[in-house]
């Protein structure tokens, strides 16, 4: 299956998609942690990237879909993945739904994980990755709903929108995420 993984930052995406993964057997694609990988690689894109994202900004579209589509051409994805924080941007979805539609398949189903500010927030001073500062944490929350909150809508309209309550303990989102996944394969049958 190719599941889809949208919310905002601090939403829960990494923590359902560990418990995703082993359920779905695909790989997991968080176009974060690659993103924090090259930045450590030092390589031109990773310096470039690591830029934007200590800003709380959305890295440019070109060098996220080159490094998204040279990782889905590589065996492992064959049989499905999980993007997690991918697509972000309207010019993101469309490029992926034209990749794979080349290879005649498709998105199986998107999963809003929604979890309101001021539980972002807490959830944000408690973890302290670079990119957790108040400042910056309050742009990547701006940043997600100007620019990637749109694609709710773009999967909605395609019928693949499954919308889920994040707040509870995380065996209990789990739960309800395993819900939108018996009916994305249903649809599938
Ligand atoms: P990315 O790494 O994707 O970060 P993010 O979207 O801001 O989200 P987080 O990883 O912080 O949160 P999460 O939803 O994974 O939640 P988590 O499980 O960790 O992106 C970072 C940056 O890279 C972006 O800002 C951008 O610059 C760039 N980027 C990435 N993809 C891009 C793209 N496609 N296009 C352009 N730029 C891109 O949980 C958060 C915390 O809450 C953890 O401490 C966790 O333990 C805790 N927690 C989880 N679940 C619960 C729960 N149920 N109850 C209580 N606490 C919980
Ligand atoms: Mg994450």
């Amino acid at each position: 299956m190719r599941i889809i993984l949208i919310g905002p930052p601090g939403a829960g995406k990494g923590t359902q998609s560990q418990r995703l993964v082993e359920l779905l057997g695909v790989p997991h694609l968080s176009t974060g942690e690659m993103l924090r990988a090259e930045a450590r690689a030092g390589t031109p894109a990773g310096i470039e990237a690591a830029k934007a994202m200590a800003r709380g900004q959305l890295v440019p579209d070109p060098m996220i879909v080159a490094m998204v589509s040279r990782r889905l051409a590589e065996p492992d994805c064959r049989e499905g993945c999980l993007l997690d924080g991918f697509p972000r941007t309207l010019p993101q979805a469309e490029t992926l739904d034209d990749l794979l539609e080349r290879r005649a398949i498709s998105v199986d189903g998107v999963i809003e994980l929604a979890v309101p500010r001021d539980e972002l927030v807490r959830r944000m001073l408690a973890r302290k990755r670079a990119d957790d500062d108040p400042a910056v944490f309050e742009e990547r929350i701006a940043s997600f709903e100007k620019q990637t909150a749109p694609l709710l809508d773009y999967y909605a309209r395609q019928g693949k929108l499954a919308s889920i309550a994040g707040l509870g303990t995380a065996d209990e989102i789990f739960e309800r995420v395993k819900a939108a996944i018996e009916r994305f394969r249903a649809r599938r049958r």
